[in-house]
């Protein structure tokens, strides 16, 4: 070691300041110091579990609580600094936390299209994509100390009811779905280096459970007790969240506000204790909502007196309380033996150990994996782009009469581009956003590629009153060789705190739309930015409009994504992640009835593809392509035989007079590489080159008890095919996850019998059998 002359070092440190990119790096959050190599929990060389004993073992209980909540108090002397742990990144960083600052060397983020539209992709690649570009982003900010390492991102809340405003920020209505977005953003954002235990960023899988009511006529979040079945919970809500934990890994899950059947969330130990932890395996901290300890006993009066609220939530498994209650009142609850230091110290293993996998205890950013991301790896190139390719996969293509899209530019002089969303940014990033690294909007998008004339027609998306601006973007429609017609919603319409009152686009909007296609010269394309879905069945059924387009909240470069569709530059392959339904289904269905099966006796239609037995205006998994595909099936097996462990026993054998089937309980079943293996070649015998997302559902024997699924989405897979091509894909329904749902007392089971798969236009029939145990 060569020892550097003590006037050098100064130099020195200022020229490695300067090539370093002169970004303010952070100061270590701990264990910066020369002394902390004395402190054994600074020692990287020791287990985690190691260093937290030893850590925990040196703090004071004043010092413990007030680590118990979201702005984490420093430890001076200790070396540790305070944190905030509120940072989220739904589709971007976002600065919806206190832990996120934009400014100085990060003007900005990539903001990727909201989850919604990147649940429509259908590209699980894609998911674990944007997560590592997003957590590259977030170490780099958080290496300039201008975020956290703890992101309660994503929310993976099944989208229950269209009306509910937060439906944007999920992947849509399906468990399937869900729970594969959830695991791959979770995968892409953890991005585990150096082994599954560390951490590039902290995820949080958001809100357990069964929430999705925000406020809707005198019901609102706050004190909603979600009345939900064990079948309902089983194989509906809680999916998503059990793949988040189970194949995400995640190393976070917040509860949520509502009751489920009249216990709060927060302060259920059969949720947080038994099936996160015990069954699921969480290997991470559990969080409340922002001040759901508070509402306890402020709102939902569950627990009469602070100190109980406190008490109630850390004994159900919380670790760590988004709002300051822990630190006011944790003291208090000890002293009235509500509440144990051996609680707090359970609670703060919990987080201290996420904050050890980050490497938080390791000294130097700088010297830390990631930690020479810096502000050129925001906002870069490649995830800008990804941003755009995130856009256009996004995009579901609902109506193309005639194949009258793509338009072709060089045949058009002008196009009038009307309608209150033609011309909007904001709108596009939904909620949870964070600030763009720029914009396209949808007109500066088509001004791209044909001369526009731009009227609003609605000056915003209310559209009420009488002086709107209807007959302007009339008269544009009648002197143009075509028209788009941009509308939908946007966070006044639909967000966190204000769920819709109906499906209808809001306002005089219908109207705009109806009077400049009996206007228009040239075609009419109508593009609908928003969430949720809209009916807008008059469009569909109106045949002066010859295409639709619902692009959702397309991120930072939706407009250039829509004119790419538009104007033949990307074929489109999204599908719809939800059910979009009728007028009517909001006129007779409540929110707050959280009953996923249908009550047919009773005029209750149900909850999504799966069990909704009514109209819709466009059914789950619909989308277009320009291209024509055809499918065959390949190989697909005609029989399966699922084993039995030999613990199964004849009495174990449900019998109900409501089935006629044999039915088995997954966990009676061997499991192990139970899977069917199913071969599709698809040709594409369209005239481009085309990407077509197969799904394959699965339909139960008949015979199955009323209350199965009609059916279920069980694979799911997106190729691209060139135009006369043939690609053959390979997919594997596993048995015992797939095809299996929930009976009454909330068990998995497996129906034996002839199932049908559905892939497109194809049906294939296979038996599942069961054999006795060996032996
Ligand atoms: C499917 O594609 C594979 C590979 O291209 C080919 O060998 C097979 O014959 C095809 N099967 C059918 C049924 O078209
Ligand atoms: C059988 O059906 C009845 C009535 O539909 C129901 O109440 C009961 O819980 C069912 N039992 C089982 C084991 O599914
Ligand atoms: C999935 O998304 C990635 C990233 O945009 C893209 O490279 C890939 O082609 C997509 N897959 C398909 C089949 O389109
Ligand atoms: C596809 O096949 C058709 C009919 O054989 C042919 O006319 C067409 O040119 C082919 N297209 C391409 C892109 O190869």
């Amino acid at each position: 070691m060569t020892i550097i002359p003590r006037l050098l070092l100064p130099l020195l440190l200022l020229l490695s300041f300067l090539f370093s990119g002169g970004n303010s790096g952070r100061p270590a959050f701990a264990c910066g110091g020369p002394d902390s190599a004395a402190m054994r929990f600074c020692r990287r060389d020791l287990p985690i579990k190691v260093r937290v004993r030893d850590l925990l073992a040196r703090l004071t209980e004043e010092e413990k609580i007030r680590l118990l909540v979201n702005n984490a108090a420093p430890v001076p002397r200790l070396g540790i600094s305070g944190y905030e742990w509120w940072s989220e990144a739904l589709h971007g960083v976002s600065n919806s936390g206190f832990g996120v600052t934009f400014g100085r060397d990060f003007p900005g983020a990539t903001s990727f299209p909201q989850v919604i539209s990147a649940a429509a992709s259908f590209n699980a690649s894609l998911w674990e994509l944007i997560g590592r570009a997003v957590s590259d982003e977030a170490r780099a900010m958080y290496n300039a100390g201008q975020a956290g390492l703890t992101f309660w991102s994503p929310n993976v809340n099944i989208y229950r009811d269209p009306r509910w405003g937060r439906g944007q920020e999920t992947p849509g209505e399906d468990p399937a779905l869900a729970g594969r977005y959830a695991s791959r953003y979770v995968r892409g954002l953890q991005q585990s280096a150096g082994g599954r235990n560390r951490l590039k960023v902290a995820a949080c899988c958001k809100h357990f459970t069964a929430y999705d009511l925000d406020h809707w006529r005198s019901a609102d979040r706050f004190t909603f007790n979600a009345v939900v079945s064990r079948q309902d919970l089983e194989d509906t809500f809680e999916a998503p969240f059990k793949a988040c934990v189970a194949d995400g890994n995640v190393a976070g899950v917040m509860c949520s506000y509502n009751q489920v059947n009249g216990i709060p969330t927060c302060a259920n130990v059969d949720f947080l204790r038994a099936t996160l932890r015990a069954h699921w395996g969480l290997n991470g901290y559990i969080v409340s909502d922002c001040d759901s300890v508070e509402v306890l006993y402020k709102y939902q009066r569950y627990a009469l007196t602070p100190e109980d609220a406190v008490a109630d939530a850390m004994k159900a498994g919380l670790d760590l309380n988004c709002g300051p209650y822990m630190a006011l009142y944790t003291r208090g609850a000890i002293q009235k033996g509500k509440l144990s230091m051996a609680d707090v110290d359970n609670a703060l293993a919990n987080t201290v150990t996420v904050q050890m996998r980050l490497g938080m205890f390791d000294g130097d950013p700088a010297s830390q994996p990631f930690g020479q991301l810096g502000p050129k790896d925001v906002c870069s190139p490649a995830h800008q782009a990804l941003a755009h390719e995130a856009a256009q996969q996004g995009i579901v293509l609902l109506k193309n009469a005639g194949g009258a899209l793509p338009l072709r530019s060089s045949l058009l002089r002008s196009v009038a581009v009307v309608g209150p969303n033609s011309d909007v940014t904001t709108t596009m990033i939904g909620n949870y956003a964070g600030i763009p690294c720029n914009y396209v909007s949808p007109l500066k998008g088509i001004s791209l590629h044909v001369r526009t004339v731009h009227q609003l027609g609605c000056s915003n998306v209310a559209c009420v009153g009488s002086t709107q601006p209807i007959d302007e973007a009339v008269a544009a429609a009648r002197r143009s060789d075509a028209t788009i017609v941009i509308v939908g919603l946007d966070q006044s319409v639909e967000e966190e705190t204000r769920d819709r009152d109906g499906l209808l686009l809001p306002g005089r909007q219908q109207e705009l739309v109806e009077k400049v296609a009996v206007a228009a010269r040239g075609p009419v394309i109508l593009v609908l930015i928003s969430g949720g879905s809209v009916d807008i069945s008059f469009a569909r059924d109106n045949p002066r409009i010859i295409a639709i387009l619902w692009a959702g909240y397309p991120g930072q470069h939706g407009g250039k994504a829509i004119a790419d569709v538009l104007f033949g530059f990307h074929n489109p392959s999204g599908k719809l992640p939800m059910t979009w339904y009728p007028q009517a289904f909001a006129d007779k269905v409540l929110m707050t009835d959280m009953r996923m099966r249908a009550d047919p006796d009773r005029g209750y239609p149900g909850r999504s593809y799966r069990f909704y037995t009514g109209p819709v205006v466009y059914p789950f998994g619909y989308g277009l392509s320009y291209s024509k595909f055809s499918s065959v099936i390949a190989h697909a097996p005609t029989e399966l035989m699922v084993q039995l462990n030999s613990r199964q026993t004849e009495s174990d054998q449900p019998s109900n007079s409501t089935q006629s089937i044999q039915m088995i309980r997954v966990n009676q079943a061997q499991c192990d590489s139970l899977i069917i293996p199913i071969r599709v070649n698809v040709t594409n015998v369209g005239g481009v080159d085309g990407t077509e997302t197969v799904l394959v559902y699965a339909s139960p024997p008949i015979g199955s008890p009323s209350w199965a699924p009609q059916k279920q989405l069980v694979a799911f897979e997106k190729i691209h095919v060139a135009s006369n091509d043939t690609v053959y894909i390979e997919m594997g329904i596993d048995v015992c996850r797939d095809l299996s749902f929930a009976d009454l007392q909330g068990l998995r089971m497996i129906a034996i019998g002839d199932h049908n798969l559905q892939i497109g236009d194809l049906t294939h029939s296979f038996s599942l059998r069961v054999e006795a145990p060996n032996g």
